[in-house]
């Protein structure tokens, strides 16, 4: 078609008929409008291929993958290349850097002070013992501060959305003792895979793409006047550990993971097996006036 042809219709559907409309609603679906009619007339997209799509969506909704299928296009990892460049253009720096949070978060972990065991013992893997410190960016200590931390299972499975786990199983917030010190005990994630013949993985399929992130742990890291952190840590040596589906690998984020078999060292932890250990420490940045908000509003599960 002309580009004329569809501008005037797109100046006809797009008038106001009634009442006034919401500035930034309007300019935002009418730009998404205007840019699909021109994907359509560009790719000739048939009337099957339309409804098509549109029964895809549908599906995704009543599957409730778009968290999933937000991360696999890189929406999440692009609002967090954004937010990152509008706190670097506001002078602020250093810090532990972000990465997305990912859907799998839930509400209500049980509180535990300086320290906590995060699985229900439950599963046989690697025992893994996470410990640091939380700072500011000139290296002070954040007393109080709040670790949410969440991961997977050795199945890759969160609890809450894998009813088999017991609720809050490898969830749990930690806050920060008078050295701003965590530490916790739990078992090695294993990497997350999308639902196999999902919605989700059916789009990846059909752009030569995998679903698959490597093992990782998730973590908000808050205090009063520091912005928000979301973050996660990756486990060296995974297979997808540049390859995630999500875009969530990031520089600073791939800590050491020490492997520890020697009996006194196993004694001195308090555990009788071989474990793996990580130091971590986190870096908050303060916060600052006139910056879009480090804590995101999203949808989120919460268990009773
Ligand atoms: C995850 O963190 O496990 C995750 C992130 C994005 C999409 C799906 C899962
Ligand atoms: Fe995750």
């Amino acid at each position: 078609m002309e580009k004329a042809a569809i501008d005037a219709l797109l100046k006809e559907m797009q008038a106001p008929t009634r009442g006034e409309p919401t500035p930034r609603v309007k300019a935002i679906v009418d730009r998404i409008v205007r840019d699909l009619f021109y994907v359509i007339d560009e790719y000739d997209v048939e009337p099957s291929e339309f409804w098509s799509a549109v029964n895809y969506l549908t599906q995704a909704g009543r599957n409730d993958e778009y968290g999933l299928i937000a991360a696999g296009l890189g929406f999440e990892r692009f609002l967090d290349v954004r937010l990152d460049a509008a706190e670097e253009a506001a002078g602020l720096t250093g810090g532990t850097p972000r990465t997305i949070e990912g859907p799998l978060y839930v509400a209500g972990a049980p509180l535990c002070k300086g320290e906590a065991r995060l699985d229900d013992g439950s599963e046989e893997g690697e025992i893994l013992i996470m410990h640091g410190q939380v700072r500011d960016t000139d290296g002070r200590p954040v007393a109080g501060a709040h670790v949410e931390v969440w991961h997977a299972n050795t199945r890759g499975n969160y609890s809450f959305f894998d009813k088999s786990q017991s609720p809050f199983n490898l969830r749990r917030t930690i806050e920060t003792d008078a050295e701003g010190r965590y530490r916790f005990r739990t078992t090695m994630p294993s990497g997350y895979a999308v639902p196999p013949d999902g919605s989700t993985d059916t789009l990846l399929k059909q752009l030569g793409r995998h679903g698959h992130r490597p093992a990782h742990i998730h973590f908000f890291v808050s205090a009063p006047g520091y912005r928000k952190l979301t973050t996660q840590i990756n486990i060296d040596g995974d297979p997808y550990l540049h390859d995630d589906f999500a875009f969530a690998t990031r520089d600073g984020l791939i800590p050491a993971v020490e492997r520890n078999q020697d009996p006194d060292a196993i004694a001195e932890a308090g555990l009788n097996a071989p474990f793996a250990r990580i130091a971590f420490d986190f870096e908050l940045r303060s916060e600052a006036a006139a910056l879009p908000s480090a804590e995101v509003q999203r949808p989120r599960a919460e268990a009773a």
